[in-house]
């Protein structure tokens, strides 16, 4: 009997409108783009694009990248600040690898990405949590925290931040506080590492400009990805940081035996962008997104009771709602399941306790009519479970 092993990383389970994943959906992956830029790739390359590529990643994708960073954000890294990445999971792995040593301390948004905290705990560092509001990172509490810390003798590696369109809370980091934490970091040598994986996902005009951008050479390594944009099978992205870091990186053992990430792929990425589907692409996956965050928020204004609250996100994929104090949410999760709305209890997010009253919704998967199914149902669900307490 043949094996029928797995080919994704997630199945849908049919009957639940699955409000857990950040994933863009397949119907709006770019499938016949990437048929004509792989041939295209092939057809430019030959057998070059099936060797070892250069470390720092293919210079057609480097050359756009730098043209695309100055048209969206007025300035151009150099060529050599720049490297080809795996994304952003990838990239992180890396930093912590070449940044950190054992016992070091590490800085991260509380509440920040889960899964970024997996990989974060798969080094052997000090995790410490900064509280964040509607503006972001509180980074007087940041600032109060290194002193705390000082006063210990401890000098915290780096801060890892997701500055824009924030997971799981959607918010941004407000101008004001970008350049606060910037000159932060330049003035304690502060390492920030800036997960920018959502600024192409903008739905109320163009992103906030990024640390990178604000910040002196060497402060921030922003990484950028092409999963949410583009698709994220494809485990590509880059990263912009100061000419040493990105150096060491292109040099470092990784690069050097496997040559550059992805090269394949990058090439035909590369074709892809140069022919102008990207910004096709972009443009046509902001407008569906945005749609559909609209259609969650109005749904969730007309179906949620008195007590629940919610910050509504100006881009990526997340809502993250606040349900009223008498609800749990891991008490929530397998009723909602139960009539068929499935979300994230917040308590994933957080290092150490904390968002049992917070759930993280992502509207990103399906079409309007089913977002306001999935609030209907979630309303009711919310209105029984406080009036049970
Ligand atoms: C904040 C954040 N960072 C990184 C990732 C993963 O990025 P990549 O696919 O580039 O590894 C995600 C995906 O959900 C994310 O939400």
């Amino acid at each position: 009997m043949p094996i029928s092993l797995p080919t994704l990383q997630i199945d849908l389970r049919p009957g639940i409108i699955e409000l857990g994943w950040g994933h863009p959906p397949l119907e709006l992956l770019p499938v016949a783009a990437m048929r004509r830029a792989t041939a295209e790739a092939l057809t430019r390359y030959g057998a070059e694009a099936l060797t070892y590529g250069h470390a720092a990643g293919p210079g057609r994708l480097i050359e756009w990248l730098c043209e695309y960073i100055a048209r969206q954000e007025g300035v151009a890294p150099a060529p050599d600040e720049l490297l080809i990445t795996g994304g952003n999971s990838h990239t992180l792995d890396q930093i912590l690898t070449l940044c950190t040593e054992p016992g070091d301390t590490v800085l991260v948004e509380s509440p920040t990405y889960h899964l970024a905290v997996r990989i974060l705990r798969e080094h052997p560092v000090h995790l410490v949590g900064i509280p964040m509001d509607q503006d972001g990172l509180i980074v007087d509490a940041l600032s109060e925290t290194l002193a705390h810390l000082r006063r210990q003798g401890i000098r915290p590696r780096l801060l890892y931040t997701i500055p824009t369109h924030h997971n799981p809370t959607g918010v941004s980091l407000s101008l004001e506080r970008r350049r606060a934490l910037v000159e932060l970091g330049a003035e304690t040598g502060l390492l920030i590492v800036e997960d920018d994986v959502y600024r192409e996902l903008s739905y109320d005009g163009p992103a906030p400009p990024s640390l990178w951008r604000l910040a002196p050479p060497g402060v921030v390594v922003r990484m950028g990805s092409f999963s949410k944009s583009l698709a994220p099978g494809l485990r590509l992205g880059w990263l912009t940081g100061g000419r040493n870091l990105v150096q060491r990186m292109a040099h470092g053992g990784l690069l050097d035996s496997g040559g550059g990430i992805n090269h394949f792929t990058a090439l035909v990425v590369a074709e892809l962008c140069a022919s102008g589907d990207f910004d096709e692409q972009v443009a046509r996956v902001r407008t569906i997104y945005g749609v559909r965050r609209d259609a969650l928020l109005a749904a969730l204004r007309e179906q949620l009771p008195p007590g629940c609250s919610w910050y509504s996100p100006g881009g990526g994929f997340f809502v993250w709602l606040t349900v009223p104090e008498s609800v749990r949410c891991v008490d929530l999760l397998p009723l909602a399941e139960r009539v068929g709305v499935s979300f994230l209890p917040g308590e994933h997010f957080f290092l150490d306790g904390g968002g049992e009253e917070q759930l993280r919704l992502s509207f990103s998967l399906y079409p309007p009519e089913e977002l306001v199914s999935a609030a209907t149902i979630l309303g009711a669900v919310v209105r029984n479970c406080s009036r049970k307490r």
